[in-house]
Parts: C-alpha cells; sequence; structure tokens
C-alpha cells in the first residue's frame, strides 16, 4: 500500500440497469450457490427509467466494510452479501493511481475495508427487480474498483449468488441466463443473445399496482413452490427447455406475436406454479388480473398479438409493445380503463419516456375523461365505476444498455474527502 498519507480514498461509481424475465426463473437445485432449475431470458430495461447508482470506495482508514442504500445504512452480514464480496476479493488485482499516488497490491485486498452507497432512481417498494440490479451493481462497480479480469459473463456467476434474477443484469438487451451443469455453477452465468439496438422499436409501460399486503418474498416462495409443487417439474423439465429455443429465435427474427405469445404464456404458468405450492402463493391482484383481461380481448380482438404482458412476484404488470403506435395504444386503453385520482395530476401518473403519452393524444386530465371506450369493449365502463387508485402510476421505457462506469466525480455518491454518504 502507498500514497502519502494513509488518509487516500480510491472510489468508483458505476449505474446498473433492472430486468424482467420472459420466461422466468423459478426454483433452485442449490439455495447457497443459488443454481436454478432451468434457464430463463430477459429484456434489459433502460437505466434512464430504473436504475440503481452505487459507489463503492476503499480507503486505509475504514475500519470495517460499511454500506448504505437510498442514504440509509444497511447491514452488510446477510450470506449472499459475504459470498459476493469473497468471490470478488479473491479475483482481486494489483491497482496504481499514480496521479493520486496510491498502489494496491492484489494481498492488500484482503485487509482493506469498504464503503458501499447504493441508491436506485425508483420507489425500492415498489417491487421493481431493486435486488436484481442492486446486487449487479454492487459487483460491477467493484470489479472495476479492484481491477477484476473476468468478463461480464464470468462477473454475472458472483452476481447471481447475491441474487439469481441479478446476474441478468451485467447486459443490456436481451439476456439469457444458463442454468449450467457443474455442481459449484461455474456455468451458471448471463450470457447476451442480442443487445438493445437489435429490436429498439419495442415499448414498455409498467403498471405499478397498489398492493395491500407484504407479498412472500421470491426466496422463500420459490423455495415452497419446488418442496411442493408437482407442476414445476414438469416446467422445467419439459416446458421451459422447448420455450427457450422458441423464445430466442423469436428475439433474433424480431418475431413480435411468438415473443408476445410466449411472454404471456410463461408469466401465467408461473403464477399457475405459485397456485400449485402448497399453501398457494398470490402474486397477482384483481388489478393484475383486469389488466390481462384488457390485453387479451385488445390482442384477440386484433388476431394477433399487440402487447405482451408479464408479472413477477407481485401485482405489478409489465407490458412490451410492439412498437411506439401500439403503444400509445395501449396507453390509451389503460387510461380509460385505470384513470388516476382526482387528486393525482397526469404528469406524476405517467412518468418516464412522456412522448407515448403526447403519441397518445393526451395532453391533460380533460383527455383523459374524454377518452371512448376501445372498439373490443362491448359496455363502456362508468368513470364512477371505473377503481381510480388501483393503478398508483405508469412508467413508460424500453429496452436498454448494460452497466456503465459513471467517470464524472459529481455522481459519486459518497464524499471524496469522507467515504461517507453526501
Ligand atoms: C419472479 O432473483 O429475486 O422475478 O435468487 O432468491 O434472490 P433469489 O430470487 P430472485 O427471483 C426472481 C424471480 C422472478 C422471475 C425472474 O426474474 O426470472
Amino acid at each position: 500500500m502507498g500514497g502519502e498519507s494513509e488518509k487516500w480514498i480510491l472510489m468508483v461509481t458505476a449505474r446498473t440497469p433492472t430486468n424482467i424475465a420472459v420466461i422466468k426463473y423459478w426454483g433452485k437445485r442449490d439455495e447457497t450457490l443459488i443454481l436454478p432449475i432451468n434457464d430463463s431470458i430477459s429484456v434489459t430495461l433502460d437505466p434512464s427509467h430504473l436504475c440503481t447508482t452505487t459507489t463503492v470506495s476503499v480507503s486505509p482508514s475504514f475500519d470495517q466494510d460499511r454500506m448504505w442504500l437510498n442514504g440509509k445504512e444497511i447491514s452488510l452480514e446477510g450470506g449472499r452479501f459475504q459470498s459476493c464480496l469473497r468471490e470478488i476479493r479473491v479475483r482481486a488485482q494489483d491497482v496504481e493511481d499514480k496521479k493520486k499516488g496510491i498502489k494496491i497490491k492484489k494481498e492488500d485486498w484482503q485487509k482493506l475495508h469498504l464503503h458501499i452507497a447504493s441508491y436506485n432512481n425508483f420507489p425500492t417498494a415498489a417491487g421493481l427487480a431493486s435486488s436484481a440490479a442492486g446486487l449487479a451493481c454492487l459487483v460491477y462497480s467493484l470489479a472495476k474498483l479492484m481491477n477484476l479480469k473476468e468478463d461480464n459473463s464470468q462477473l454475472s456467476a458472483i452476481a447471481r449468488q447475491g441474487s439469481g434474477s441479478a446476474c441478468r443484469s451485467l447486459y443490456g438487451g436481451f439476456v439469457k441466463w444458463v442454468m449450467g451443469k457443474e455442481d459449484n455453477g461455474s456455468d451458471s452465468l448471463a450470457v447476451q443473445l442480442a443487445d438493445e439496438k437489435h429490436w429498439d422499436e419495442l415499448v414498455i409501460i409498467i403498471a405499478v399496482v397498489s398492493a395491500r399486503q407484504k407479498e412472500t418474498s421470491s426466496t422463500s416462495g420459490m423455495r415452497d413452490t419446488v418442496e411442493t409443487s408437482a407442476l414445476i417439474q414438469h416446467r422445467a423439465k419439459e416446458v421451459v427447455p422447448k420455450r427457450i429455443v422458441q423464445m430466442e429465435d423469436a428475439i433474433q427474427n424480431r418475431d413480435f406475436p411468438s415473443f408476445a405469445r410466449l411472454t404471456c404464456t410463461d408469466s401465467n404458468q408461473f403464477h399457475a406454479v405459485c397456485l400449485d405450492t402448497c399453501p398457494p402463493i398470490f402474486y397477482m391482484n384483481d388489478t393484475s388480473h383486469r389488466i390481462i383481461s384488457c390485453v387479451e380481448k385488445w390482442n384477440s380482438a386484433e388476431g394477433a398479438p399487440q402487447v405482451a404482458y408479464t408479472f413477477d412476484a407481485g401485482p405489478n404488470a409489465v407490458m412490451i409493445a410492439h412498437n411506439k403506435k401500439t403503444a400509445a395504444l395501449l396507453l390509451q386503453r389503460l387510461l380509460y380503463n385505470f384513470p388516476p385520482q382526482s387528486d393525482t395530476d397526469l404528469d406524476s401518473y405517467i412518468i418516464g419516456d412522456k412522448s407515448i403519452l403526447k403519441d397518445a393524444g393526451i395532453k391533460d386530465m380533460k383527455d383523459v375523461e374524454a377518452l371512448t371506450p376501445p372498439p373490443e369493449v362491448k359496455d363502456s365502463i362508468p368513470l364512477s365505476q371505473k377503481s381510480k387508485g388501483d393503478v398508483s402510476y405508469f412508467i413508460c421505457t424500453r429496452p436498454g444498455g448494460g452497466p456503465v462506469v459513471l467517470s464524472d466525480e459529481t455522481q459519486s455518491l459518497l464524499g471524496p474527502l469522507t467515504g461517507l454518504p453526501k
């Protein structure tokens, strides 16, 4: 270790996206290493609307590893954090910052302590895969700080040990988590199927659905499923392997009808498997079911899928529209069925890429109130009977890129002199 004094602090800030699975991961064959019972495929979401930013720092003046999430200190004691930190530290390399006169030898990393600050640009409680982006960002930023030689795929195998779905956040675009065969998990990692430019007309609308109670965590939910459901065995062995091949083809060929059918069917099977668990797990609620029926009705009236929907371990709907035109038509339908509460303004009800709202011809609440029922709906719903407030808000976004290092020091979450949250 070097430097004029022992006061130096070295830091790296990175940003990592969330992802939404279109072929779901549900069920582990190894709980500690987090090894899944089937492959899964996801779409990475645009980090400008949904991402985690993490600053990691090291200094000889730090006397323990510490972490802050959204400004609040959290414990790093959990086994999953510890697995990630251990796996990264053993791969750490020599680091030299000539400008600052800092030299860290690879063996020093075992003794040096870290300060980590993480921030989500979306509400953590909204249930939008914050742990996936968070763990991926922790691993990615530490790998940059400690100068690891591993590529993103090898890093994904470390992030996987923090949270399974996190491994898919190491890449942008379309990503496959290969389940692997090895007992030690070395071949259970993420690979990129196509980058975000490959199919850039897709538009994603997320309905953040108000949940009344805390849901069963994915970790314990999938444990119960593997222990009690017979259907999960059939899904993992017979159904998913075929769907993975079909989904890869659909993505490669930008075949939207196949992509949408597979996405919806797989989400529905995942929820069927939850219902087949003892005791049964309900992640979707009434609002989720109404969203499904709104999309299904429209898709069947058109004779071909316009929009795909998928739901994770919660009631939020992630809808993937074929292009901007179908996204605008979808937004009209969503606002017709789920108008905002009278005290909510449109600007905070539709967030993210607001251009979709413009394409839908909606400027203000008057335009929302003037929406007529879509042609596939026979009887119009009177405004008084629409349940306002069932959707908290909508996020308009698109497929996006993978992790990046932010070199602009003003984006760092830790003070350069204190190593504490700014
Ligand atoms: C329904 O990755 O949160 O979102 O590996 O136990 O941390 P752990 O679970 P997690 O499970 C995600 C489940 C899912 C489907 C998916 O993302 O593939």
